[in-house]
């Protein structure tokens, strides 16, 4: 990464139902500031609405304190970097609107992010004592929207090898935890349950999908099937068997995400593998990575648990590479519902 001198850059994320906002100074994160919208919960989902409107109440409190913690008068900042998309159009309406206000009101660059760069990006935010991936390297993005393999040949030069043809792996996560009657976002809970459970004990069919693409809707309604059949049999099924449908469940999307990584290494013979996204925070993802490290002499590389799910010092450090670019917005920027990188 070229050296510069001292910039700061303000970042703001509103893609989804997490509000934020973060101040790096050059690739050192001094505030990352994250409002998580708990409307949601009792809907079982992320409610669009109720998403912006949420971020509308958030996003002044969450910057001022992003400010605050940074210790960083806005008259510091050297540039705004915001969210453009992909995501919802209302959730990334409001990021998009605050940020092109302040940098117009401060006369400081804009720059626009796209949120899946910078899951893959948030591995060169500078932290000790770990070091981030040499190109070219493998990136497994996997979130509640998207799930992908991305060859990464540079900072900007990223090509998507395989991905979800319908469900997102979040989602897979997220629908089999409503099916047991967990709430949303069900898939930490699933992953805390799993840790106590037989991943053997139950057995679900994994997808037949060419190359290197993902299906995860035929699971979700395997899972669905399984537990109706059960239920009706016993109706405790669930309760008496949680930990074991969990460590079952995870089993096996972990084993569906590992058989296309293994794939894309074979295929492209690069094996650095960086994973991001909210679900890289799965601690089955994580062991699995480590032991391909041991078995298969991979490199792999798994970002902080803060920089996992959404989170704006992601956009930050992509907001900062930009910025040595000098690759600038203009005022006349929108938000992009569906923006590919
Ligand atoms: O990246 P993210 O915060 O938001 C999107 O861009 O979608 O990802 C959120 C997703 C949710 O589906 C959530 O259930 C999942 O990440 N997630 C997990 C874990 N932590 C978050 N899934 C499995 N195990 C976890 N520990
Ligand atoms: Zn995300």
């Amino acid at each position: 990464m070229p050296e510069s001198k001292i910039i700061y850059i303000l970042a703001i994320e509103s893609s989804c139902d997490d509000t934020s906002a973060a101040v790096l100074q050059n690739n050192i994160v001094l505030s990352n500031v994250v409002a998580n919208q708990k409307i949601h919960e009792e809907y079982g989902g992320v409610v669009p609405e109720l998403a912006s409107r949420a971020h509308q109440q958030n996003i002044v409190p969450v910057v001022n304190q992003a400010l605050a913690k940074a210790n960083i008068d806005k008259n510091q900042l050297s540039a705004i970097a915001f969210t453009r998309g992909p995501g919802l159009m209302g959730s990334l309406l409001v990021g998009t609107s605050f940020a092109k206000s302040l940098a117009l009101g401060l006369n400081i660059p804009l720059i626009e992010v796209n949120h899946m760069q910078a899951h893959i990006l948030a591995h060169f935010i500078k932290e000790e004592p770990m070091s981030p991936p040499t190109f070219p390297f493998l990136a497994l993005t996997i979130s509640g929207g998207h799930t992908q393999i991305v060859k990464v040949a540079d900072y900007f030069k990223m090509e998507i090898l395989g991905q979800t043809l319908d469900d997102a792996v979040g989602e897979a996560f997220d629908k089999s935890a409503k099916i047991l009657g967990l709430p949303y976002p069900g898939g930490p809970l699933i992953d805390k349950y799993a840790a106590k459970g037989n991943p053997l004990r139950f057995e679900f069919p994994k997808p037949k999908v060419d190359g290197v693409n993902f299906s995860f809707s035929g699971l979700k309604t395997s899972i669905l099937y399984f537990i109706q059949r059960k239920t009706k049999e016993n109706p405790n099924f669930i309760k008496e068997n949680l930990e074991d449908i969990c460590a079952s469940i995870q089993h096996t999307i972990v084993a569906i995400l590992m058989g296309k990584l293994k794939k894309a290494v074979k295929f492209t013979g690069i094996k650095q593998v960086a994973i991001g996204g909210g679900v890289s925070a799965n601690s089955g993802i994580r062991k699995a990575l480590q032991e391909a490290e041991s078995n298969l002499g991979w490199k792999t590389y798994s970002p902080k648990f803060e920089y996992c799910t959404d989170n704006a010092a992601m956009i930050g450090i992509v907001g900062y590479l930009k910025f040595l670019n000098k690759d600038f917005s203009t005022q006349d920027v929108t938000a992009k519902a569906r923006y590919i990188i």
